[in-house]
């Protein structure tokens, strides 16, 4: 989704924000461009659709730009198509002034209306340009910027991160947020504003996370912030400790394919440090003891993979806890009254900790009364602030709009946070809770059995890559981990694909099973392993070539059905989607790549989705 990077400092600003929009590249984006504030030449803004190698090219890498204050965006189109008239920068009427901004504006059609009737011409078809055109028109009237920023955040509505410069401030420019992520760096006679930490951290680990209603004013020898009244404020700084190798590709041809190699590693600093003598300890938790067993009904709440995992967390919570478990989509949570009230824990599960649904089911979650536990991957994100508890996934930066590896983290802490709660209920046995412990202090090992099979599952993906469609089946949670291998297919291959349930493909489904039709059959659930088996049998006699993935000690039995299996050691059967996963991320990745896929930056998708 869009990123936004600002600089001010001693160098050319130009080469820095172009870096800083490469390594925002990820998040996924269909145009780019930079606005540069110089003595000689004012405000110059250059823009283009398409990679941003085209942009780099116009402006011979930033070199024609002169400045060392600017503001670089990539843009993912909500209103208005990609294109460079839409692309970011935006500016005022008079050209004083550029905004770029993440996020939506949702009453822009009426102040657009309002500045169209006092003889304001419009460039774009984009909700943004309303911020630059309406601060232009405030600016024009008084002369006081900052007056006139506080002016047109009272008007907006909707959701904003705003990096603005103006042709009469040379030394500083400013920003501002509301329900999109922004962050300030503080470099050494020099300062940034990123929408994510990856921007700008070979330049300064040293950041503060703005806040709702915070506005900031950024130059070179430091920012000041002020609060949504216009008070100044101190913030706290926090430190980015991560391994900047983790975040380049390392010689490595996908980062998907990297973060995929990297699951046994990311687990293992995930589990780990919570596993001591023999007990799970979190020791980041202020849930009492009392609270865990007065939890009546959880629920689970996530967008996209984060939802799969609380697919799996359902099946597995429930057997744990033997309470109710209802997981839910964010985006559908919000608008549901869902049934939350202050007996009610809710859990809720996101990579980036940006993503608006999930941060807004939260608050609906909060304003009900319930509880919320978060298990978030990226450090100080907005989901892990505003958690009342925060379980960090020690997966690294994830690149690949794919995840993998965070999704393979948020798992295993799922099961570790059921297993934790289970113990203080008391409703699992001594027996049952060591072989799930066991299972937990080996599964990193497994793991790394299972990345040994890609050859096979290479060999599989050029057998089929051509199929136009795919289903994967599966009962319990063989059809949670048929939800997220399918939702990994079609995201990086298009191939078109749907995850069943087993059981429910009769219902109407099954029509559309025929000669040549791939399933691919998940049968590592062993305790439903011969009911996987029928149904297997049901679509072979419709003519459909099956794909089948079990455990090594039900390979034979499978075998006798089905020619091509895939396998993963056996488990508790609890962990066993935590190893199912791994080689229908492989299947994925590679389809993908025999079909030439975009795999890192797939079509329309973006790694942090901060629009509704
Ligand atoms: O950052 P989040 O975990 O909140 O993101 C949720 C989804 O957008 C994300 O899982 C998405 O489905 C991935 N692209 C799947 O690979």
């Amino acid at each position: 989704m869009c990123g936004i990077v600002g600089y001010v400092g001693r160098e050319q600003a130009a080469p820095i924000l172009l870096d800083g929009l490469e390594h925002l590249e990820y998040r996924g984006y269909d145009s780019a461009g930079v606005a540069v504030l110089g003595p000689t030449r004012g405000l110059q803004m250059k823009k283009a659709k398409g990679r941003l190698k085209v942009l780099s090219a116009m402006v011979d890498g930033g070199r024609t730009m002169e400045g060392c204050l600017g503001i670089g965006h990539t843009r993912w189109a909500t209103h208005g198509q990609p294109n460079d008239v839409n692309s970011h920068p935006h500016l005022s009427q008079d050209e004083r002034i550029a905004v770029v901004h993440n996020g939506i504006i949702e009453n822009y059609v009426e102040i657009k209306e309002f500045l169209i009737s006092q003889g304001i011409r419009f460039q774009s078809e984009t909700d943004t340009e309303v911020v630059a055109q309406l601060l232009g028109f405030y600016y024009k009237e008084t002369g006081d910027l900052m007056g006139s920023v506080y002016r047109v955040l009272h008007r907006i509505e909707g959701a904003y991160a705003l990096g603005i410069l103006c042709a009469d401030v040379p030394d500083a420019f400013v920003a501002a947020r509301k329900d999109a992520p922004l962050l300030l760096g503080y470099g050494e006679g020099c300062s940034f504003v990123a929408s994510d930490v990856t921007a700008i951290i070979k330049h300064t680990r040293d950041v503060s996370y703005m806040e709702d209603g915070e506005v900031a004013v950024v130059r070179a020898d430091g920012i000041r912030v002020f609060n949504a009244m216009g008070q100044p404020i101190e913030k706290e700084h926090s430190f980015i400790d991560w391994d900047v190798s983790a975040a380049e590709k390392g010689g490595y041809p996908h980062f998907m394919f990297k973060e995929i190699l990297e699951q046994p590693e990311a687990v293992r600093k995930t589990v780990s440090p919570r596993l001591r003598n023999g007990e799970i300890c979190f020791e980041e938790l202020s849930l009492t003891d009392e609270q865990i067993r007065a939890y009546k009904r959880l629920f689970i709440v996530a967008c996209g993979s984060s939802y799969h995992v609380g697919m799996v967390g359902k099946y597995n919570l429930e057997r744990l806890l033997r309470i109710p478990v209802d997981v839910m989509l964010a985006s559908e949570f919000r608008y549901a009254d869902p049934l939350v009230d202050q007996d009610t824990l809710v859990i809720v599960i996101s990579q980036s900790g940006e993503t608006l649904d999930t941060m807004a089911a939260l608050r609906q979650a909060r304003a009900l009364g319930g509880r919320i536990l978060s298990i978030v991957n990226v450090v100080g994100s907005s989901i892990a602030r505003e958690a009342d508890d925060v379980l960090y996934t020690w997966a690294g930066p994830e690149i690949a709009v794919a995840t993998t590896k965070a999704y393979s983290t948020q798992l295993v802490l799922l099961d570790m946070l059921g297993l934790y709660f289970a113990r203080i209920r008391g409703s699992v046995t001594e027996e049952e809770s060591e072989r799930i412990l066991e299972g937990l202090r080996a599964l990193p090992e497994m793991m790394e059995r299972v990345l040994q099979e890609k050859e096979e599952i290479q060999y599989l993906a050029s057998r089929y890559f051509n199929h136009d469609s795919v289903f994967y089946i599966g009962r319990n949670l063989d059809y949670a981990l048929g939800l997220e291998s399918s939702l990994k297919l079609k995201e990086i291959s298009y191939i078109h694909s749907e995850a069943y349930a087993s059981g429910e493909l009769k219902h109407g489904t099954i029509s559309l099973i025929e000669p040549g039709t791939l399933v691919v059959a998940l049968g590592t659930y062993t305790p439903l392993f011969e009911k996987t088996l029928s149904n297997i049998v049901e679509v072979q006699a419709r003519g459909a070539d099956v794909v089948a993935l079990t455990t090594e000690s039900r390979r034979d039995d499978m075998r006798k059905t089905v020619p091509n299996v895939l396998t993963v050691p056996d488990t508790h059967v609890i962990l066993e989607p935590s190893l199912g996963i791994i080689p229908m991320q492989l299947f994925a990745y590679y389809v993908a790549l025999q079909r030439g896929c975009d795999i890192d930056k797939p079509r329309n998708l973006a790694k942090s989705v901060t629009v509704e």
